[in-house]
């Protein structure tokens, strides 16, 4: 693995099978697009920066395989293959923005050559820029982090859902830099447990103090311990709400009725300035996610079951939006 990097490329694009975490450390290398559509959907390569690099990777990797060799034939093929791309997750804005970022830098070249070229440098220049951004923001949402502070958080939006460094965890990454003593608690994060299998693990590599809770334990763990902030990444924010892993709502809602800040930290990638909440698609997963833990059937499995992915915290929840242009609190949002 390329040192502080999650995903790069190397003749295809290399990353870490995230479904093998913590107990396998799996790197795998994905050479077709289709591969990379199984890795998104099955959660391989998860987290909304990571999509963005992953979905600007996806568009070299088809310009990459191609037969064609005229501008136009080549550029159809990657347009079809953006399509599938995005329409693997369609929450995460990340995933859209990286295929469309490096769709137009393709299209203004004028040979084919020239395009697979311009394809592969501009996700190359989104993955780079992930890593710039994230430390960017780490030392924003900092500031908002004292000495001692206690943070909850949920889901994992560390090293594992970025190019490197987190945004949630990078602000926690970036105060324990600062010399502050941070101690987390991580929530974790049903049915997939991302919290448990990658935020306590990223954790305690790094030696940053970690407690394990389920999602029904945070709102008494804010009532009965002192809790300083709670602290999530996102997956699309809109003008009036933010969307993340389903449970973040919740938190935001015990952290009001506490007293305690609910910050957001995201790049401005993540902001969705054209849509309201009630017109974004809010993944659902299989049923079986919950039914079942493995080979261990844990419901019946004729019981009817709802599994968003996501959920949509309204923005009056929010306290800050930490992004890498400064902290914003709603309603003011950063210029996008
Ligand atoms: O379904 P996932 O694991 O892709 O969901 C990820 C999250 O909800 C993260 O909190 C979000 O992408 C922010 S990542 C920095």
């Amino acid at each position: 693995m390329q040192e502080g990097r999650t995903i790069f490329w190397d003749d295809g694009i290399c990353t870490i099978d995230q479904t093998r975490l913590p107990g396998e450390f799996v790197e795998i290398r994905i050479e077709d697009v289709r591969d990379l559509v199984e890795a998104i959907t099955s959660l391989r390569i998860r987290g909304a920066p990571a999509l963005g690099a992953a979905g600007g990777y996806g568009i070299a990797l088809a310009a990459r395989r191609s037969r064609f060799n005229t501008a136009l034939e080549l550029l159809m093929e990657m347009e079809a293959a953006g399509a599938m791309i995005k329409g693997s997750r369609p929450t995460a804005i990340n995933l859209s923005w990286g295929v469309d970022r490096v769709l137009r830098a393709a299209a203004a070249k004028e040979s084919a050559e020239d395009m697979r070229i311009a394809a592969l440098a501009e996700a190359e220049a989104i993955a780079e820029e992930d890593l710039l951004v994230n430390r960017a923001l780490g030392r924003n949402g900092a500031r908002l982090l004292d000495d001692g502070a206690s943070v909850l958080t949920h889901c994992n939006a560390g090293r594992l859902a970025c190019v490197g460094w987190g945004t949630a965890l990078g602000v926690i990454r970036s105060a324990v830099e600062a010399g502050k003593r941070i101690e987390v608690y991580a929530c974790e994060t049903r049915p997939l447990n991302q919290g448990s299998r990658l935020t306590s693990w990223e954790l305690s590599r790094d030696k940053i103090p970690v407690t394990l809770i389920c999602d029904g334990a945070a709102a008494y763990l804010m009532r009965k311990r002192k809790i300083d902030a709670v602290i999530v990444g996102a997956d699309r924010i809109t003008k009036d709400a933010v969307f993340n892993k389903v449970g973040t709502y919740s938190h935001a809602l015990s952290a009001k009725a506490h007293g305690i800040p609910f910050f957001v930290a995201a790049p401005l990638s993540t902001f969705d300035a054209q849509h309201s909440e009630d017109e974004i698609i809010v993944e659902e997963r299989s049923a079986d996610e919950i039914r079942r833990l493995g080979d261990a059937i844990l419901a019946p499995t004729d019981v009817p079951v709802w599994n968003p992915a996501f959920d949509a915290t309204p923005m009056e929840l929010v306290d800050a939006l930490i992004t890498e242009k400064g902290v914003f609190r709603p309603p003011l949002m950063p210029p996008i």
